[in-house]
C-alpha cells in the first residue's frame, strides 16, 4: 500500500476568498498548500475594472508572510457596462487571468451579472482575440427551471449557442456538478472545466437525508449520484480538460445555519487529503498530479509551480479544525463524512 506521494505544489483555479476580516482569517487555510489560485470577483460591491482587481489583489498580498510567494490570480466580474478595452489592457499586463461570467441572480453576490449575453459580446469577442479564458457559472436563473436542472438547461440554451457563435473563445466550465457537463466538455472545443473537492464526494442525499444539513449547501446544488460518478470519472481520467477549483466558498456559521442559508461550502483547510483519499479510493492515485497541479496551469498557459508537496498516509485518522474563527465570525470546515489518513507533510 503506498503511504507518500509527493506531487507538484497544487493551485486552485476557483476559489473565494472574501475581504477584510474573513479574508485575514482564512487566508492561511489556502496559502498553506497552494501555490496559486484563481480569486472569484464576487464582492460586495463586486470587482469589475482592472483597478478594482489591482486594489483587491494588493488586499490580499498584503495580509501574506513576507516568505510567502502565493499568488494570487485576479479575475474581474462581467457585467453589461464592461469595457472590451479594459479587459483587454488588464490581460496584458497580467492583472487578470479570467473573466467571470455570472448570469445574474444565479447565485451569491450576481446582481450585477450579465441578463443579455448580446450586451457583452463585445468584451467576449476581445477575449476571443487575445485567447483570455472565460470562466462561467453554468446555471439559468429561469424560475421555471428546476434546481436540479439548472445546469444541464444552461448549457443548452446559453453555453452551446454561445460557443457555437465564437468558437475561438476559451471557456472554463466552473463547479461542473452533472454528468451533461462533462459530456459538453469532452464535446467542445477549447473548453475545460474545474470540478470542487465536494461535489467528488457527496450527493443530494448527503445534503437532504435524515435532516437538512446546511453546510453542504452550495451552488450548483450537488446531484444524484450518477452524477457525482461521471465527475469522479473525469477527475481521475488524467484528461488535461478537467482540473480542480475547490469553489471553497466561506459564510460565518449563522449565515450558514439559518431559515435561509447561504451556499458555499468551506473546503480550503482539507481539500488536498480529502481528495487523496478519493483518488486513493478510486485507484487512481497516479492521477491526483495533473489534476491538482499540472491540467489547470496547462490551461491557462503558465508554468506548473516550482515547489513540491508531500502526502503521507497516517495509521490513524489526522484530525482537522471543525472551524476557523475569524474575526468575520466561525466557518465550519467541510466536512467528507469518512475519516481522512492523509494529511500534507
Ligand atoms: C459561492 C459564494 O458563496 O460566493 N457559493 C457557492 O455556493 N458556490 C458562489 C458561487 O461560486 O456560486
Ligand atoms: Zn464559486
Amino acid at each position: 500500500m503506498q503511504r507518500t506521494l509527493t506531487i507538484t505544489r497544487p493551485d486552485d483555479w476557483h476559489l473565494h476568498l472574501r475581504d477584510g476580516d474573513m479574508l485575514a482569517g482564512i487566508l492561511p487555510e489556502t496559502t498553506r498548500d497552494f501555490g496559486r489560485a484563481i480569486i472569484m470577483p464576487n464582492l460586495v460591491p463586486p470587482v469589475v475594472t482592472s483597478l478594482d482587481a489591482l486594489r483587491y489583489r494588493a488586499r490580499i498580498i498584503d495580509l501574506l508572510p513576507d516568505d510567502d510567494d502565493f499568488l494570487p490570480l485576479m479575475t474581474l466580474y462581467l457585467t453589461e457596462g464592461t469595457d472590451p478595452e479594459d479587459v483587454a489592457m488588464a490581460a496584458k499586463t497580467r492583472t487578470i487571468a479570467a473573466v467571470k461570467l455570472y448570469p445574474a441572480g444565479a447565485t451569491t453576490n450576481s446582481d450585477s451579472g450579465v441578463r443579455d449575453l448580446d450586451r457583452v459580446m463585445p468584451v467576449l469577442e476581445k477575449m476571443a482575440g487575445i485567447g483570455l479564458p472565460l470562466c462561467v457559472h453554468g446555471e439559468v436563473t429561469d424560475p421555471h427551471v428546476d434546481i436540479f436542472d439548472r445546469e444541464a438547461t444552461f448549457i443548452e440554451r446559453v453555453l452551446s449557442p454561445l460557443q457555437t457563435r465564437l468558437p475561438t473563445l476559451r471557456v472554463v466550465m466552473e463547479h461542473v456538478t452533472t454528468r451533461d457537463g462533462v459530456a459538453y466538455v469532452n464535446a467542445t472545443r477549447n473548453t475545460a472545466a474545474t470540478l470542487t473537492t465536494h461535489h467528488l464526494i457527496i450527493n443530494r442525499n448527503t445534503l437532504l437525508v435524515g435532516g437538512i444539513r446546511p453546510h453542504y449547501y452550495c451552488l450548483p446544488i450537488a446531484k444524484r449520484e450518477a452524477h457525482r460518478l461521471a465527475l469522479l470519472e473525469a477527475a481521475t481520467s488524467g484528461n488535461p480538460n478537467f482540473f480542480l477549483g475547490t469553489d471553497s466558498a466561506p459564510h460565518t456559521d449563522p449565515a450558514k445555519e439559518s431559515a435561509c442559508g447561504c451556499a458555499g461550502v468551506f473546503s480550503a483547510t482539507n481539500t488536498m487529503p480529502c481528495l487523496a483519499h478519493v483518488f486513493e479510493e478510486a485507484d487512481a492515485l497516479d492521477k491526483l498530479e495533473a489534476f491538482t497541479s499540472l491540467n489547470g496551469p496547462a490551461f491557462y498557459g503558465l508554468p506548473p509551480n516550482p515547489g513540491k508537496i508531500t502526502l503521507t498516509k497516517q495509521d490513524t485518522p489526522v484530525t482537522f479544525p471543525a472551524k476557523i474563527e475569524t474575526d468575520a465570525g466561525p466557518i465550519t470546515v467541510f466536512d467528507p463524512g469518512f475519516p481522512i489518513h492523509w494529511q500534507v507533510a
